[in-house]
């Protein structure tokens, strides 16, 4: 079994990325992201709670988080592995994946850590903001503000993975072949 924890801030290619590495290497892809817009699309009661948060580019609180997480953790019993896209964001998030897989006799075998620049960032989600529909993506104040929310509460996870040699420093500029073949030599050396 593999875990794989992909890192980074928003627009650095977690999503883009993930898709690859899912069929490269047989795993369940999670993006809590891509789960949150989900349950807004659907108008449930989490999604109404959640959109408050994303809107704004600020991060929903970890109570909702930690638990849709686990939901979808157990009901993928016979992964062969996942890729948590988006997750953790926070420390007790960090904590409660660990415990997680823990439980299941599993641990994250490495996060790989996406650098690209705050320039290249906003031009991404700006340009994605075209025609994405989302919310988050429309204007450059709300982008920064997930970049700020990102370097205060996010960024110092880092540490977290580097003090159980966990931690693999991702060049994320270039084209798409090229990061995904330095994600891939980073799984295989972990
Ligand atoms: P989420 O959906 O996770 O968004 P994000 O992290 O802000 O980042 P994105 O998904 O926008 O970017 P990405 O890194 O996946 O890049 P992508 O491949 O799309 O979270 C949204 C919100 O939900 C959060 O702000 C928060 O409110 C909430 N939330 C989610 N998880 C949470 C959690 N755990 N706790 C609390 N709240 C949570 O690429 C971006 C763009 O760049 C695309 O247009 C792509 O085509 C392009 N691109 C990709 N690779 C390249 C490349 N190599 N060169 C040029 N362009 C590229
Ligand atoms: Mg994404």
């Amino acid at each position: 079994m593999i875990n794989i924890v992909i890192f980074g801030p928003p627009g650095a290619g977690k999503g883009t990325q993930s898709e690859r590495l899912q069929s490269h290497y047989n795993l369940v892809h999670i993006s809590t992201g891509d789960l949150f817009r989900a349950h807004i699309k659907g108008e449930t009661k989490l999604g109404v709670e959640a959109k408050s948060y994303i809107d704004k580019g600020d991060l929903v609180p970890d109570s909702v988080t930690i638990g849709m997480l686990r939901d979808k953790v157990e009901d993928n019993p016979q992964a062969n592995g996942f890729i948590f896209d988006g997750f953790p964001r926070t420390t007790p998030q960090a904590d409660s994946l660990d415990a997680l897989l823990n439980s299941l006799n599993k641990g994250i075998n490495v996060c790989l850590s996406l650098q690209v620049s705050d320039e290249e960032l906003v031009a991404r989600l700006l340009n994605r903001g075209k025609t994405s529909g989302r919310a988050d993506d429309a204007n450059e104040a709300v982008i920064r503000n997930r970049l700020a929310v990102y370097q205060r509460e996010t960024a110092p996870l880092k540490e977290f993975y580097a003090k159980q040699d966990k931690l693999a420093d991702i060049n994320g500029v270039g084209t798409i072949d090229e990061i995904f073949g330095r994600l891939c030599d980073a799984v295989d050396a972990h």
